[in-house]
């Protein structure tokens, strides 16, 4: 199975035009080859599932085609696929909520607004029309992939960057490598001359 990497961006390069996720996708073609989608979404799913999402829009692995996959939270849960999704509503009851992202490692907030209820229009993975509506988790983790398809990041959502929390892993990381750093006097950082 051929894997997607999923594109990641620094926070310092997150409010710049990035190429892929600061970019508008555009709809998938009615003329797409069905084995090319399949490819891609088996790629996606592949990339989702080993990177431990529950989501990944097309634009975070490269393609700019308006193509998510979203699923719940349940480990046995697997991804629904939407091509082409239209929001037909959205609840004006507005709820902040954590989230992360897969192109934003090390990073969450806790303080995203979305909307509790969204219904939405779409393709599916044989491209068939299907309408539904889905609440509360789910209807966040849409709102998250829609936004990658229109070059939207979480954090454009925030009040203020001051709402974005490192994840522990990331403060694990930092400390170990200051750990590294110095348990060891022969790798510590030389001043500069
Ligand atoms: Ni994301």
């Amino acid at each position: 199975m051929q894997h997607l990497s999923i594109v990641t961006a620094s926070l310092d390069i997150a409010n710049l035009p990035s190429i892929c996720l600061r970019q508008k996708a555009q709809d998938v073609p009615d003329e797409i080859f069905p084995e090319t989608l399949r490819s891609i979404i088996e790629g996606m799913v592949f990339s989702l599932y080993s990177a431990g999402g529950v989501g990944l829009a097309a634009p975070q692995v490269g393609i700019g085609w308006r193509l998510f996959l979203a699923m719940e939270r349940d480990p046995n849960a697997s991804p629904m696929v939407l091509i082409n999704p239209k929001f037909v509503d959205m609840s004006e009851e507005i709820e902040e909520g954590r989230e992360g992202c897969l192109s934003l490692p090390g990073y969450f907030s806790t303080k995203v607004p979305r909307s509790k209820v969204v219904k939405v229009e779409a393709l599916n993975q044989v491209l068939e029309p299907v309408q539904f509506e889905v609440h509360d988790f789910l209807a966040r983790v849409f709102q998250h992939e829609y936004d990658h398809l229109d070059g939207i990041l979480y954090t454009d959502r925030l009040k203020s960057l001051e709402d974005l929390e490192a994840t522990r892993f990331a403060e694990e990381r930092a400390r170990e490598t200051i750990e590294h750093l110095y348990a060891r006097p022969e790798t510590a950082p030389q001043p500069d001359m």
